[in-house]
Order: C-alpha cells, then sequence, then structure tokens
C-alpha cells in the first residue's frame, strides 16, 4: 500500500478488494520447479490446495501433475488436468468414496494403518500404487500451527509404530513435515528417514517427501536440494522420489488490493479501516503462532512492532497505521504500518504474496465477499471470479429459502 500513485493502471481501477495473480510469474514458478525436478531427479506433483485461483494459469502448462486431499479437488483435477491421474492423500477415506477415488488416483496415501487395512488390496487390484503416510518426528517448520512433524500429530504413523514387513498393497512411503521451508531443512528429515526407515524403505518403490519444499523462494538452496537427493538416490538407487510443494507454485504470484474506507483515531491509535477482513479472508495471518511469524508485507509500507510504535515521534507516527478490518471481530486487525506519506481514505493499499493459501481459506463471516480474482497479463487484469450475493446465499440459507 504505498498509497499506490506507481502502480501499474491495472491495479489502480479495479474494483477491490482484489487478488490479483501474476500470469507471468506462476508460469515462472511452473517452469523453475520442472527445472528443479529434471535437474536433480524427482518428479514434482502439485499440491492443489494451496490456491484454486492461480490453477487457471498452471493447468495450462504443461505435464503437471496434480495431488489432492479430498474428493472435490480430485473432481477439480480431473477437470483442470484431464487424463493425468491424481497423486492423492485423504486423511480418512469412507466406503462411498472408495470407487471414485480408485478411478481417479494413480498413487494414494494412507494415513494410518486402519485406512490401509480396509482399503489397500482393493487399491492394488485397482493398479493404483499405494504408500502409507509415516512421521519421521522431526520438527522443522517454524509455524507450529503447521507443524506435522510434531509427536502426537494426527498424520501419519511414526516408524517405530510400522509393523516390520508393510503389508502387501504398500508399495511406497510418504512423508511431509515442512511448511515453507529451505532446501536445508529438508536435510535432517531425509537424514532421520535414512537412519531409521531404511528398513521400510528397501521394501518400497517410491518415496513421496511431502510439500513445503519453498523453491521459488529467492534464497531457496538448489544445491543443498541437490545434494540431499543424491545422498537418498545413492543410498536407494531403485526409489522414485515424488516432493508435492504447494505454496512454492503461487510463491510471489499474488497481490491483494485493498482501498481504506475510513480512518480512525481511538485513543489515537491511527487505524485504517480497509474494505477486506483478515477475519473473514485472511484468516492465516490472525491464527495463534502464525500472528507472530507470518509477515504481512505491504507495498511501500515497513512493519512497526508495537514496541517501537510506542516510541515513535510526532512525525513518524501520523504516518503509521493499524491496519483494520471490516468485520465485526475485535480481533480483525494488524498492527502497524508506516507509509511514506499520511494515508488518505480512498487509497489504494497492496499486500504482496497473497497467491498461497488465501483464495482458498476465504470465507463470507458477517457476509463480507471475499475478494474477486483476476488475471493479470501483460496488457491488462482479466476478471476470472467474482464473489457475489447469490453465491452468500448458496452458502447461508437452507436450501428452500434461496
Ligand atoms: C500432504 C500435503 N502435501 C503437500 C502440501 C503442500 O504444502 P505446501 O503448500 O506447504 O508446500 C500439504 C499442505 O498442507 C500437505 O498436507
Amino acid at each position: 500500500m504505498s498509497a499506490l500513485k506507481s502502480f501499474p493502471p491495472a491495479l489502480q481501477t479495479l474494483a477491490t478488494p482484489a487478488l490479483v495473480y501474476d500470469e507471468a510469474r506462476l508460469q515462472a514458478n511452473a517452469a523453475r520447479i520442472q527445472s528443479l525436478g529434471k535437474r536433480y531427479g524427482f518428479t514434482p506433483l502439485l499440491a492443489m490446495k494451496a490456491s484454486y485461483a492461480g490453477l487457471g494459469v498452471l493447468s495450462e502448462v504443461s505435464g503437471l501433475m496434480p495431488e489432492v486431499g479430498s474428493i472435490g479437488e480430485l473432481r477439480l483435477a480431473q477437470k483442470l488436468f484431464l487424463d493425468v491421474p491424481a497423486h492423492g492423500f485423504f486423511v480418512a477415506i469412507v466406503e462411498e468414496e472408495w470407487e471414485e477415488i480408485a478411478q481417479g488416483v494413480g498413487h494414494l496415501s494412507f494415513n494410518s494403518l486402519s485406512q490401509a487395512a480396509q482399503f489397500g488390496s482393493r487399491a492394488a487390484e485397482a493398479g493404483i500404487a499405494a504408500a502409507i503416510r509415516v512421521n519421521p518426528l522431526v520438527q522443522v517448520s517454524s509455524h507450529s500451527d503447521y507443524d506435522a512433524g510434531a509427536k502426537g500429530c494426527r498424520f501419519g504413523v511414526p516408524l517405530a509404530e510400522l509393523p516390520q514387513t508393510l503389508p502387501d498393497c504398500i508399495v511406497g512411503l510418504h512423508a511431509h513435515v515442512l511448511c515453507e521451508n529451505g532446501a536445508a531443512d529438508l536435510a535432517p528429515v531425509v537424514e532421520a528417514l535414512l537412519k531409521e526407515g531404511g528398513h521400510w524403505l528397501s521394501q518400497v518403490q517410491y518415496l513421496n517427501l511431502g510439500g513445503g519444499h519453498l523453491m521459488t523462494a529467492e534464497d531457496y538452496e538448489d544445491e543443498c536440494l541437490g545434494q540431499v537427493i543424491a545422498d537418498l538416490k545413492q543410498a536407494y538407487p531403485h526409489l522414485e522420489l515424488f516432493l508435492e510443494p504447494g505454496a512454492a507454485w503461487f510463491w510471489e504470484s499474488g497481490q491483494l488490493v485493498v482501498t481504506v474506507r475510513d480512518i480512525v483515531r481511538p485513543s489515537g491509535i491511527a487505524t485504517a479501516i480497509i474494505d477486506c477482513s483478515f477475519r473473514s479472508h485472511l484468516n492465516d495471518f490472525l491464527i495463534g503462532s502464525l500472528l507472530a511469524d507470518l509477515p504481512l508485507t505491504i507495498t511501500g509500507a515497513s512493519y512497526v512492532s508495537p514496541a517501537d510504535y510506542a516510541q515513535l515521534p510526532d512525525e513518524a507516527r501520523a504516518r503509521t497505521y493499524r491496519i483494520g478490518g471490516l468485520s465485526c471481530a475485535t480481533c480483525d486487525s494488524k498492527e502497524y504500518y508506516q507509509f511514506a506519506q499520511p494515508l488518505q481514505v480512498g487509497d489504494r493499499l497492496v499486500m504482496e504474496n497473497m497467491g498461497h493459501y488465501v483464495d482458498v481459506t476465504y470465507s463470507w463471516f458477517n457476509g463480507l465477499p471475499p475478494p474477486s480474482v483476476y488475471r493479470l497479463t501483460e496488457t491488462t487484469a482479466i476478471l476470472e471470479r467474482e464473489h457475489t450475493y447469490q453465491e452468500f446465499l448458496q452458502t447461508t440459507l437452507p436450501m428452500q429459502g434461496r
């Protein structure tokens, strides 16, 4: 949010709130992930859950393989990626879902031994390469709300709890414990799998190292990834390797454009009320542990901690704001952001890096319409999705009242 005079014209005129996807960045992210896969010898999967809005562009890229986590995502994958069989990880499958899943996936990870016992032999009969998800109990995520390597996490079987001989139907292992991590954080995970999981790695044909690999971030350590994979392949040359990042495909691809509706100053705290809501539309920025460590970046503004805010001289305080959301939740704000100039009602603010896990977590809380989605091309911004009052009725009213 600089207050935006320097923004591309397309961002200055569209109706807000608007989530704008940069087509060129999505294409560049895809090319980079695919080239890393070729260089180091792994197949990248696209974990669809990270963004549905960005899939419009990515489904046009050839050779992508989707990873799905529900029947809804499976159907979406079939629509967007046509005949490509998906990789699936479903937390728990029920009988009524089985036929549809079996027809749509080529690879499937079971979350538990009980699910493997219930569906494993049918998976094998259907020609599905089934895996069991394991928890190597390595904690490298800095977001404790998203730490799947924690002891007792409901995902995966701790290695020590696996049977010595895996069920016949299991031909793969799946380990997902990263979240927005670099390659150096993958090293201890692979080390633990080599040290404590070798017995099982020699029984399977493939290893899926899950998501959380932030391979499109500027500081991602390519060579470290290459080394980790080389070590793995040296120890188990027979293993086929999959990585299934989500956020990385959409990294730095989305900008959320909002407008300042009002500026209030309760007890002297300048607060810019925007036409969007953290609570309804950007909830990750308010969740427990994320509140402290998930940065919100606003173009042209710098973050000021509450402690520093208290010490600001008058001149700087006059251009420093709490950003207030539009919902009635008291917690719906982020503090503090300092701008080059004092803000005015009507100014546009741009929040950066909103391409992943934003459009997929919107809610209609308080009846506030989620941001529209645009695709930004070299020349224009194309409206791809609009959230209408009709949709609000669909999501709220009983069927007979719509
Ligand atoms: C099983 C699995 N694979 C892949 C991903 C994608 O992770 P990320 O978006 O952090 O790369 C997730 C995220 O929750 C996941 O649970």
